[in-house]
C-alpha cells in the first residue's frame, strides 16, 4: 500500500515479522540515471563519475575488501573507539530508543552500539538506511544476535528516507553516520547535507557522526594505495560497472589508478588515469576524447581538523556535545544535538 509523506514523497511499507518492516521509497524519480550521470560527468571539461556508483554488487565487496587491508585504517580504527566507548554512547543518549544509521552497510560496527544501548534497557528500534536491498538479509541476521531488538528499514536515498523518519517517529533519536563518509562531500555540500538532515531533527535528537582526522601524508596516501592492489581494483570497477550496464567497450587496460593527498585542500583524490589517447562513446554519447595523463576524477575523501568539525557543526545549525578519539586521533566521532 502506498503511503505519502507531507512533502509528497511517496513510499511503500513491506511488513517481513512482528520485528522487521522495510520500507521502500520510489527508485529514484525525478533523479538523474546512471547513464545519464556518467555521460554528463565524462563529458565535463574535467572529467568525473560521482563516487556513489563504486558501490555496485562487485564494488560492495571490494570495499569490504579494503576495510580489511593492512593499510586502510579508518574501519579498525572507528571500530576500536566504538568497542570501547559504545557504552558512554549510550549512556549519553539515555532517553533514546530510536537509532537511524545512514549507510549501514552490513552494520558490523553498528553492533556495538546496539548492544550498549540495550544492555541500558530491553528495546530498541534500529531504522537502518541503505540503497541497497542486501539490507533485509543483514537485518534477519541482526535480529537473531539481538533479543529485543526491532527494526525498520528504509531501502533507499538518505534524504528521503530521513522525510519519512521525521514523519512517522515521535520518540527521540540517534541518528548515526560512520565511516567517514561525510568526507566524500566538499565542505559546502557537508554543510548543506547536515542542514538537511537537522531539517528531520527535533530538539534533543542527536547526531553521531564519523570524521577521519588529518594524519601524516605517508598514513593517508598508503591507505589508498594499498600493496594488494584492493583500492586499485576498487577504483577500475568503475570502468568494469560502465561497460556492464552500458554495453560500452571501454579498454579498461588503458586505464590505472592514482590516489594522493592533496594537502592544500586536505583531501585523497581518486583518479583514472589514461595511459593513453584514446575515445569511445556510450549509448550514443559522441566521442568522449581523452589525452594521455587525462584523468577521470573518481572520489574526494576529505581529512578533517577539529577545527574543521567545529566550523561544520556551528555552520549547520547544530551543537557539539561531545568526542571521542583513538590514542593516535586518527579519527573522531563526534556527537552533535539539535
Ligand atoms: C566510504 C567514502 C569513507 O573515502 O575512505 C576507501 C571510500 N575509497 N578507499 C573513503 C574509499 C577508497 C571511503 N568512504
Amino acid at each position: 500500500m502506498a503511503k505519502k509523506v507531507n512533502t509528497g514523497l511517496e513510499y511503500n511499507e513491506e511488513v517481513i515479522n512482528d520485528r522487521l518492516s522495510i520500507y521502500h521509497t520510489p527508485s529514484a524519480s525525478g533523479k538523474n540515471t546512471f547513464a545519464e550521470d556518467i555521460i554528463n560527468g565524462l563529458k565535463a571539461k574535467r572529467k568525473f563519475i560521482l563516487p556513489k556508483y563504486f558501490y555496485d554488487e562487485k564494488g560492495s565487496l571490494l570495499f569490504e575488501k579494503i576495510c580489511n587491508t593492512p593499510e586502510y585504517y579508518v574501519t579498525r580504527t572507528e571500530a576500536s573507539i566504538l568497542k570501547e566507548y559504545s557504552d558512554e554512547i549510550a549512556e549519553c543518549n539515555a532517553d533514546k530508543r530510536i537509532i537511524v544509521e545512514l549507510g549501514s552497510g552490513s552494520s558490523i560496527k553498528t553492533r556495538y552500539i546496539l548492544n550498549a544501548f540495550l544492555r541500558l534497557d530491553g528495546n530498541i528500534t534500529y531504522m537502518p538506511i541503505d540503497v541497497s536491498a542486501i539490507m533485509i538479509e543483514s537485518s534477519k541476521r541482526l535480529l537473531n544476535e539481538f533479543e529485543g531488538l526491532g527494526i525498520k528499514g528504509t531501502i533507499g536515498e538518505y534524504l528521503d528516507a530521513l522525510e519519512i523518519i521525521e514523519e512517522t517517529v515521535n520518540e527521540p533519536k540517534l541518528i548515526v553516520f560512520l565511516g567517514s563518509s561525510i568526507g566524500n562531500f566538499d565542505l559546502p555540500h557537508a554543510e548543506d547535507f547536515m542542514k538537511k538532515i537537522s531539517d528531520c531533527m527535533k530538539s534533543g535528537d542527536t547526531l553521531l557522526v564519523g570524521f577521519d582526522l588529518v594524519k601524516d601524508i605517508n598514513v593517508l596516501n598508503t591507505a589508498y594505495n594499498d600493496n594488494k592492489g584492493v583500492t586499485a581494483e576498487f577504483n577500475i570497477n568503475l570502468l568494469h560497472r560502465i561497460n556492464n550496464e552500458l554495453a560500452s567497450r571501454i579498454d579498461v587496460s588503458n586505464f590505472e589508478h592514482r590516489a594522493f593527498f592533496n594537502a592544500k585542500e586536505s583531501r585523497i583524490e581518486m583518479h583514472l588515469v589514461s595511459k593513453c589517447e584514446q575515445s569511445f562513446s556510450l549509448n550514443g554519447s559522441g566521442p568522449i576524447s581523452f589525452k594521455e595523463n587525462e584523468t577521470i576524477h573518481t572520489e574526494n575523501s576529505y581529512k578533517f581538523t577539529g577545527g574543521m568539525v567545529m566550523e561544520l557543526i556551528q555552520k549547520s545549525g547544530l551543537t557539539f556535545v561531545k568526542k571521542w578519539n583513538d590514542a593516535n586521533d586518527w579519527f573522531g566521532l563526534f556527537l552533535i544535538r539539535k
